[in-house]
């Protein structure tokens, strides 16, 4: 359990999760845009049907007044027709009878006597109820055009018209009706149901709650109350509105309701146009689920992007980054990314670190070479002290004791030794071994260190040591300096008096040179020291690498003092070319050194 919540815990907080996350965050505010612009497209949608509902009661108040104008011109036009105004029923059946077969939207027309019997009527078998309309009374006592209340409690949906038939005196002869047949109506007297929106229902009801007219659908609900109570009472409540609400079936619909004025209904007549939310949103609602399936397609391409992506182009270098640092923290210097180096921030890190651990490795191997040629130094050097030390100790024994032995034994013979003559000879003897010694002393500690090079500096104790292996060894020497201002340092004139004396020491013993030169120079702030010979040569870097694998000290002690004084040393040679040491040092006076320390 304790793992899983860890590796969660590193799932959540890994570069890859928060790169997920910002795709996301972008996403977010796409996310509100659309259901924003959805929530704008519902409004929209409900203002058009609140403008269509409007439009449709326009509609349905020009078809009334249409209807009434029209019946009201046709029961006029019966009013005044000869067979009318004749009384004559056989007549008025005929013409009757003529009108109505061109007039299938009425149910019936007829004539009624002054006391509102029926006279003639062309279908017979409703004519019976007419006599207790109110509409025929109004008729008989206003003498104008009236219209019946709305709907007939009995039979087929119709609305009765009476129009009074008068003589020319103005005496009321007759009362005209029509019965309008309001199903026929509805089929193709008016536009409304053809104009109605898809999925929509058209309900006009009386200021009772009864349906007047319903499209399209049951029309069987027409003259009966309205069945839902509540939207009635909201609906009565107010002139006008919208208004959603769940009908009795349990259907969430919209209502757009107004009213109007209406002969037909006697009254106000209220008209609601209902559409259920779902049709009413469907456009809306499909833009919306359209725009989230795009968004969600865009969204999973993104994060699959961001994931394989992610992996390859941030994660793989990271990790790559990370794998290498702690590997070269482990001493690993040869490690490296492997990672290619683009210009972006990540290749630039990766080619830092891989320079980085190339500098570390290189200066390792540096490190490595300078400790190797360290421990062969010391190792050599150890080496010359005792063969230094063995040197002076047979000098001392073999040649210096020889001498101090023959001085003793002449001495000790000069002692026994009665006559004056013999005696002279012994200690003459003993003067000259005591001299010998006297100059194998000087001769060794002048090879040690020649004590010229403290007391006179650098210049004549080299002049006079290339002199002196010169003679030593028949080489002809030239010695050629430049004069210098003032005395050097020491550690200056000790190092390059060193290197010539290794120069030198070289040249006899290995370059079988007839002549050689040494040549003390300064320029450009450095004192340049030359020992030339014309000797056979060699291949400096071959037996530099044999040097330092331990072969030999010269050369190498040559390097390291020069580079110890803080200048340098260079071999101009070959083999059958002869051969040139070049050493370079800083020009340090002493009398500087001097100021400085006092400074101190
Ligand atoms: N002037 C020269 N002419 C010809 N060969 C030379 C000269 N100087 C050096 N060499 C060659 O370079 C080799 C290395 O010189 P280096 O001074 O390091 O060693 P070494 O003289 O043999 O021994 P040591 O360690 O005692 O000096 C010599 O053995 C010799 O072969
Ligand atoms: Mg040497």
């Amino acid at each position: 359990m304790k793992s899983l919540t860890a590796a969660m815990g590193r799932m959540f907080a890994g570069l890859r999760f928060r790169l997920l996350a910002l795709v996301l965050l972008v996403c977010a505010p796409l996310l509100l845009l659309m259901l924003h612009a959805a929530g704008e497209d519902r409004r929209r949608a409900v203002a058009d049907w609140r403008a269509q509902a409007q439009n449709l009661q326009l509609l349905a108040s020009r078809d009334e007044d249409e209807l009434i104008g029209s019946t009201r011109q046709l029961l006029l036009a019966i009013s005044e027709s000869a067979y009318v105004r004749s009384l004559d029923p056989r007549r008025c059946k005929k013409g009757l009878d003529d009108l109505f077969a061109s007039y299938p939207r009425f149910a019936n027309l007829g004539v009624l006597t002054t006391n509102g019997q029926v006279l003639v009527c062309a279908r017979p078998s409703l004519s019976e109820i007419l006599a207790d309309r109110a509409f025929v009374q109004e008729a008989i006592a206003t003498r104008a055009f009236t219209i019946g209340s709305f709907p007939s409690a009995i039979g087929r949906p119709t609305i009765s018209f009476g129009f009074p038939v008068l003589d020319h005196a103005g005496k009321l002869l007759a009362v005209v009706f029509a019965e309008l047949d309001l199903q026929y109506f509805d089929r193709f007297g008016t536009e409304v149901p053809a104009q109605l929106p898809r999925g929509a229902t058209w309900t006009e009801l009386d200021r009772s709650g009864v349906v007047l007219a319903r499209y399209p659908g049951d029309q069987s609900c027409i003259g009966k109350v309205f069945s839902d109570a509540e939207l009635l009472g909201t609906v009565f409540a107010r002139s006008e509105g919208v208004l959603e609400h769940v009908d009795p079936h349990g259907v969430r619909d919209f209502y757009a309701f107004a009213s109007r004025p209406s002969d037909l209904a006697k009254g106000r007549v209220v008209s609601v146009l209902s559409i259920p939310r779902q049709v009413l949103f469907a456009e809306a609602d499909q833009v919306l689920r359209t725009n989230l399936e795009w968004l969600a397609l865009a969204a999973g391409l993104a994060f699959a992007l961001g994931w394989g992506g992610g992996k390859f182009l941030i994660l793989r270098p990271v990790k790559a980054l990370a794998r290498s640092s702690a590997r070269l923290a482990r001493g690993e210097l040869s490690v490296r990314t492997g990672v290619p180096h683009t210009h972006d921030e990540l290749g630039q890190l990766t080619l830092a670190f891989d320079q980085m651990a190339q500098a570390l490795e290189q200066r390792e191997r540096e490190r490595e070479r300078a400790a190797h040629k360290l421990q062969v130094l010391s190792y050599r050097l150890v080496e010359v002290q005792e063969t230094e030390r063995r040197h002076i100790a047979r000098e001392l024994h073999d040649e210096i004791g020889q001498s101090l032995t023959v001085a003793e034994m002449n001495l000790q013979a000069a002692l026994r030794c009665p006559a004056t003559a013999a005696r002279q000879k012994r200690l003459e003897q003993s003067i000259q071994a005591v001299g010998r010694v006297l100059e194998q002393v000087h001769d060794l500690s002048l090879n040690l260190r020649p004590s010229m090079l403290d007391d006179l500096g650098l210049e004549p104790a080299l002049h006079w040591y290339t002199h002196r292996q010169a003679g030593l060894t028949g080489l002809r020497a030239e010695f050629k300096a430049a004069r210098l201002e003032n005395r050097l340092d020491p550690v200056i004139e000790t190092e390059c008096f060193r290197v010539a004396q290794e120069a030198l020491t070289n040249v006899v013993r290995h370059s079988k040179a007839r002549a050689v030169t040494v040549d003390l120079s300064q320029r450009n702030g450095h004192l340049h020291l030359r020992v030339r010979d014309d000797g056979i040569g060699f291949d400096a870097a071959a037996l530099r690498t044999r040097a330092v694998q331990g072969a030999s000290l010269g050369l190498l002690s040559m390097e390291e003092r020069t580079a110890l004084a803080g200048g340098g040393l260079e071999f101009n040679t070959g083999p059958g070319k002869g051969t040139e040491v070049h050493a370079w040092f800083p020009l340090k006076w002493q009398a500087a050194r001097l100021s400085e320390s006092h400074n101190d």
